[in-house]
């Protein structure tokens, strides 16, 4: 599976979903995968270092083997000769004997030379805060104050956040049926359905989910209904849509008569909204479309409240998907920006004259939120930033933003635009 996500560049999701079956129980698996990818700068140079030479392209299943006996090693509190031992094992299951010895070797010498080699990690800032160099750069630059300890938060495990259907129970009664199943829970902060679990489940612990009362939601995520300020029997187009978390609230908190476009180029993410409004009893119009060229129907109406959540480097939620750390590449945020850029263009084209657009992300990085920003309010002169509740986040040049792990919530960017009349 780390193999898949290293040199295929699969998210940890899709390559978790095909494990084969029989292979490690999946609690274990998940942990050490999440593991490996959230502190794979910090396991990466400490494998650099303790090997002779790179292992052959082939063999990197091995390395992916050694990152995670180091893992164990450093971050979890597996005893030493279990960790050298369970690896030294797997090696033998890959049908790979010839790699037992290097294994053994490896994780031995870490063990001997532990404190010099975490010493050495710790005094460069790429391997004290397990972030590749050139997302820790973009960091300083964009948060000059905050970079250490936006980069720390993302390598802490995120809490679980619930979302309360309020047509079904308030959050105060729901929070209550928790305590019913032993599960202690408090409110989020700036997030009125928001529920956070002490400790995780699985949904299917979660009292009443099969029957719609709850969501999983980030906190941060669940702000952007509200941003919204939908008035009685107005027509929305969520124009990236999937997997419908944001559709399904905006629903859930819509006064009487709001209609709902939910649009995503994906079709097989477009599934996971119809499953999401269904379980919730909610109703929406759903339509494969792309953002970037609306057509048929659903691109000649207009509308008169707009969401936006862009598709981004996703830099907000690394510690939901630590895998972004080895998926993305400096490139990446350029060519994000240029499609958001004419994303944030063709939507305004389906803005009804004194309509609303919120523009989102879970970006941290300006190019894809302020800057895009401030770019549109130059070119639309048609186009005015509304202020936004100051109650939570940083405000930027334009709009605001959540910073991972304040308030418990993901890093989110958002900006409320208006159209002139
Ligand atoms: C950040 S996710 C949206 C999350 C969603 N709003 C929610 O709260 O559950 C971005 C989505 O944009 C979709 N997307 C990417 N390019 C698109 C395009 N050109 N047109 C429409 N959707 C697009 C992706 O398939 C993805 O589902």
């Amino acid at each position: 599976m780390l193999v898949a996500v290293l040199e295929k560049r699969r998210s940890l999701t899709q390559a978790l979903a095909q494990r084969p079956a029989g292979s490690a129980p999946p609690a274990l698996v998940q942990e050490l995968c999440y593991g490996v990818m959230r502190f794979l700068p910090r396991l990466d140079r400490l494998a650099a270092e303790l090997l002779k030479r790179p292992l052959k392209r082939r063999d990197r299943d091995i390395h992916a083997l050694i990152l995670t006996g180091l893992y164990q090693l450093t971050e979890m509190r597996t005893a030493e000769h279990a960790a050298v031992a369970e690896t030294v094992e797997a090696a033998r299951r890959l049908r790979k004997p010839w790699a037992a010895a290097l294994i053994n070797g490896v994780l031995r010498g870490f063990l001997r030379r532990r404190e010099a080699l975490m010493a050495a990690l710790d005094a460069a800032d790429e391997g004290a805060l397990a972030c590749p160099g050139w997302l820790l750069d973009a960091f300083r630059a964009a948060w000059p104050d905050d970079w250490r300890s936006i980069a720390a938060a993302l390598n802490q495990r995120p809490p679980m956040t619930l979302r309360v259907n309020r047509r079904q129970i308030g959050p105060d009664e729901y929070i209550a049926s928790l305590a019913d199943a032993g599960l202690a829970a408090r409110p989020a902060p700036h997030a009125p359905e928001g529920v956070i679990l002490e400790r995780p489940v699985a949904v299917e612990a979660l009292p009443g989910f099969g029957s719609g009362q709850v969501s999983v939601q980030d906190a941060g995520a669940q702000l952007a209904a509200r941003l919204l300020r939908l008035a009685p029997a107005q027509h929305v187009l969520d124009a990236c849509a999937a997997p419908g978390g944001k559709s399904c609230h905006l629903l859930e908190i819509a006064p009487a008569g709001v209609r709902l476009t939910a649009v995503d180029v994906d079709a097989d993410r477009l599934r996971r909204v119809r499953d999401n409004l269904d379980r919730l009893r909610l109703e929406a119009e759903v339509v494969e479309g792309d953002a970037l060229h609306p057509a048929g129907e659903w691109g000649r109406r207009r509308y008169d409240r707009i969401l936006l959540d862009a598709p981004c480097s996703a830099t907000g939620v690394i510690r939901r998907h630590p895998d972004i750390k080895a998926l993305r590449r400096p490139s990446d945020i350029s060519a994000l920006a240029v499609r958001q850029a004419a994303m944030l263009d063709a939507m305004w084209s389906l803005l009804a004259p004194g309509g609303m657009l919120l523009y989102a992300t879970c970006s941290l990085l300006p190019e894809e939120n302020e800057m895009q920003i401030v770019d549109f309010l130059k070119r639309r002169k048609d186009a005015r930033e509304a202020p936004l509740d100051d109650a939570w986040g940083h405000p930027r040049a334009a709009g605001r933003q959540t910073l991972p792990g304040e308030d418990s919530m993901d890093g989110f960017y958002y900006a409320l635009l208006v159209k002139r009349p």
